[in-house]
Order: C-alpha cells, then structure tokens, then sequence
C-alpha cells in the first residue's frame, strides 16, 4: 500500500474524511501525539489499527469525539465526575473510562463493558471529526512497543506502507498521550498520567484521585493491570535505556566511568557540552512541559544515531513530571540506578 503524507487542507481533509467512511485507516496529528483513526463503531475497520500497529488483542482504543453531543450512545452513562471534568479540561489532553455504549464496537474496546473517551482540542482532529460525522478510536501512530510518534516524519517511519494517509500538521504542542482517569470505581483513578495532572483533577472533583501503582513501578508477576495498556513493553528505542538517579555531579561521574563506544546520555539542556559522552537534550530540568514535548522524539534521535546503551537524566514525579517519568520508566524497562 502507497502511504500518502499531505498537507492539511480542504482537499486532504476531504479525503480523511471519505477514507474514514469507506472503514479505512487515517494518521492525524492531535495536541498529544500522532493517532491512528478509524470510525469506532465499524469493527472491521478497527481491527485494521490492530494489524497496522502490531497491537495486542486486548488492548482497548481510545474513543475521540467532538462536542458533548457525541457523548450519548457512545458511553451508556455520563457519570457526573465526567461532567466536572469535561468542563474544565475539555477539549484538551484528558481520557475518561466509562460505561461503554451501545454505539462503540466491542473491537474498539478489547471487549471490554468500559470505553476511553476524549475531546482533543487539535484543529486537525476536529475538522476531521467535524466532516466526516465520525467519532474515530485512535491509538499513537506507532509500532506496538516504539514511542509514539509526534511529527509526520516519525509517524511515516513506522507507518509507512501500512495506512494510506498520513495529515501532516506539523509537531504536537504536548508530546505525550492523555492522561487516562477511569470513573468506573468508586473512587477517580489514575491509569496513565499526561499534561492533566492528578493535583488539577482533585481540584475540580474536590476528593482525592487515587494513583494506580502501576504508574510508576513494575506489575508484579501475575498482577492484573487495570488498563492493559500498562503490562506491555513501551516506548523502547533499539538502545537500552537506565534511568539514572542523582545529582548532575554524580551522573557526570558514572557517565565518565562508563563512556565507550555506543553509550550516550539523555541529559537536560545546557548539560551535553559538560558530559564524557555524546548527548541528546530533552529540555529544561526544570520545565517538566519542555522535557514531555521533547522525550519520544530524543528516543527516536538516539536510534538514529546508533546509540546502544542510553543513560537518562532522571526527571521528578510529581505534576507534569509523573507523566514524563512513567514514559521514560518504560522506556527503561524499569532499570532504576540510584547514584
Ligand atoms: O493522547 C492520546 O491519548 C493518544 C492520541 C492519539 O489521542 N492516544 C493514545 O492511545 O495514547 P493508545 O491506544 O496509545 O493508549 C490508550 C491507553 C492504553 O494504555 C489503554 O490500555 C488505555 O488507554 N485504555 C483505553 N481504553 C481503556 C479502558 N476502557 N479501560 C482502561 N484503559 C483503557
Ligand atoms: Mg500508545
């Protein structure tokens, strides 16, 4: 299959629009990351994103719709958390789990009773939605296992061949996916965290928002993850990634001990030119927002350029940084040094 990377225009729109239609697949940009689109309700057009990715069966999409009034028959029940905090953070980076409707394909869903729902606030997205009257699931635009894509360039890179079209509408503001809140319990719980932060959530619910401890720490063997998402391999370059704890001295150190061939590091801005070893930066330590935007593109640089083994500057954990640490934490199959 020819993969086609337009510019967003009215024609290229059209054309997501209709291909949407006839069941076929659509790689749009959205606020967070590139996603891969097809109409929610049509199974077989869904199960194209499965093999299009490489996805496991099980792993459930996220439903994206614009305007509330996409909301009714796509979920069964708008729970009244969901109305506080589509009010404050819709259209924006934010999935709610809900009760699934009768609208949403059990392939969208892994087969699961639950669906993920978000309003991006991307134009792309919307103007898509808009057009073709779909509301599209839409996992990250890569390979199963890889970091999720955030410009064309990377999206072709694993999607070429596999899709027909790719929009190109240039980086994403973000960089990584939404955060995911499930409204199903009895209490709000975080399953994935991203630029909403739990801190904002609590603030609009006014009650606490419980983390799953799957965040930031290894399943333990046999564990049942409460999104599937979470048991699986993710964001891994081809380098093997450890997270190192501690002071720049102290990294410094440790990088100078272990500098041969094919080590790089992941260090913060400002820091590469001081370092024993060939460096890519992911932002600002300080700027939780700049090290998100940055992170899955520095791991696809680090590719390019033959890294093998990748010492990683620590970000924090709590904020934006959760989300930052939890993408890195897996890219680093959890190896945790603590300087
Ligand atoms: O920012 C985003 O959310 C991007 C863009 C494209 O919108 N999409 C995205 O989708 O990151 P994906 O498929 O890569 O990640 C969806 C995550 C997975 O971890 C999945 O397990 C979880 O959301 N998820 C989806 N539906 C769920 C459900 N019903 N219950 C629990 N977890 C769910
Ligand atoms: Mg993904």
């Amino acid at each position: 299959m020819e993969t086609k990377i337009l510019p967003v225009n009215e024609e290229s729109l059209a054309l997501a629009a209709d291909l949407l239609r006839r069941g076929e697949l659509v790689a749009l940009p959205t606020e967070t990351v590139y996603g891969i689109a097809a109409d929610a309700r049509n199974g077989e057009a869904v199960k194209k994103i499965f093999e299009a990715k490489g996805r496991p069966q099980d792993n459930p999409l996220i439903v994206h719709i614009y305007g509330m009034d996409m909301l009714p028959g796509i979920v069964s029940v708008v729970p009244e958390r969901a109305k506080k905090l589509a009010a404050a953070f819709w259209p924006g980076p934010l999935t709610m789990v809900m009760p699934r409707g009768p609208e949403v394909s059990s392939v969208t869903c892994a087969g699961l009773n639950t669906v993920g729902v978000r309003m991006p606030s991307h134009p792309v997205v919307q103007a898509v939605i808009k057009k073709s009257g779909i509301a599209f699931a839409a996992p990250s635009a890569n390979l199963s296992g890889k970091p999720s894509p955030t410009n064309a360039a990377d999206t072709f890179t694993d999607m070429n061949g596999r899709l027909p079209l790719i929009l190109d509408g240039g980086e994403c503001t973000y960089g990584v996916e939404s955060t995911v809140v499930s409204l199903i319990g009895e209490h709000p719980m975080l399953l994935r965290p991203g630029y909403v932060t739990k801190e904002q959530m609590e603030q609009v619910l006014g009650e606490e928002v419980l983390v799953s401890h799957a965040i930031l720490e290894k399943l333990a063997d046999g564990e049942v993850a409460r999104s599937p998402g979470m048991k699986y391999k993710h964001y891994a370059p081809k380098a093997e990634v450890t997270i190192l704890q501690g002071s720049f001295g102290a990294y410094r150190k440790y990088l100078a001990a272990h500098a041969e061939d094919g080590v790089w590091g992941l260090c913060f801005d400002g820091e590469a030119a001081k370092l024993p070893v060939p460096c890519i930066e992911y932002g600002a330590q300080n700027d939780p927002a700049a090290q998100a935007h940055h992170l899955f593109a520095a791991l696809r640089e680090l590719d390019r350029c033959g890294a093998k083994v990748v010492y990683a500057r620590s970000p924090e954990k709590e904020g934006v940084s959760m989300a930052v640490y939890n993408r890195l934490i897996r890219a680093a199959a959890f190896r945790v040094v603590e300087l």
